[in-house]
């Protein structure tokens, strides 16, 4: 009896939670003085979940914040977008969709780790902590791998 109301109750917030993050994009009400012609929807937070079929890896899932990259152009890291449609995920077919040979220039790894692209994570990340470093500023974590600021070691 009761795991069954504990059930309904769980099943009545997922759902308003559905609802809630729904509200922010279709439908969404915005200030007055806006009169939205189209909107686009994003996940403010996320985690990646590793395709299947990519490489196994022991190192912890990566979180990341589109809150945390304000301050970078969505085209930065969404190169293919047009700036109108859908965007896609990095490794829909035809992107980063090798998931066996981490080098290979279209791996699904070195989308994130490619060292000399502006727009890998650690790339953008490496060029960064040069500048912060000679502004006297902390470094963003990208070292060891296996527990950075990326791969955030489960404690
Ligand atoms: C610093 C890099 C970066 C910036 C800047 C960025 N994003 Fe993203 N975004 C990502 C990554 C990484 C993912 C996860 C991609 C995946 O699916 O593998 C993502 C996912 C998304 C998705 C979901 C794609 C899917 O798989 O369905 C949308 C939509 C999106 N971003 C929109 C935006 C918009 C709009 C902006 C600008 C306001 C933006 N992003 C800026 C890196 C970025
Ligand atoms: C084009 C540059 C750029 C790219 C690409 C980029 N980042 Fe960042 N990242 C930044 C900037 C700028 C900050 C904010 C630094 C600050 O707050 O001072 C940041 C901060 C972070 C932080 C917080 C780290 C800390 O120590 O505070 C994490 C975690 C992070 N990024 C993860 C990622 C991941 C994962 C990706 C790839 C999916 C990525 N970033 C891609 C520029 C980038």
């Amino acid at each position: 009896m009761r795991s069954k109301v504990m059930l309904s109750g769980l099943i009545v917030m997922v759902c308003s939670l559905a609802l809630a993050t729904a509200a922010y994009c279709e439908g969404g009400k915005f200030s007055d003085i806006v009169d939205a012609k189209s909107t686009l929807c994003y996940p403010l937070e996320l985690t990646f979940k590793r395709p299947s079929g990519v490489l196994k890896t022991s190192f912890a899932p990566v979180k990341f914040s589109h809150g945390q990259h304000a301050s970078v152009a969505c085209v930065t890291c969404h190169h293919m977008w047009d700036g109108k449609g859908e965007i896609q995920g990095c490794a829909e077919a035809g992107c980063h969709d090798n998931l066996k040979d981490r080098q290979e220039a279209t791996s699904y790894f070195r989308a994130f780790h490619d060292k000399n692209a502006d727009n890998s994570c650690l790339g953008c990340h490496m060029k960064l902590n040069v500048e912060r470093k000679a502004k006297g500023q902390k470094p963003l974590s990208v070292a060891p791998c296996s527990n950075n600021g990326c791969h955030v070691a489960a404690k």
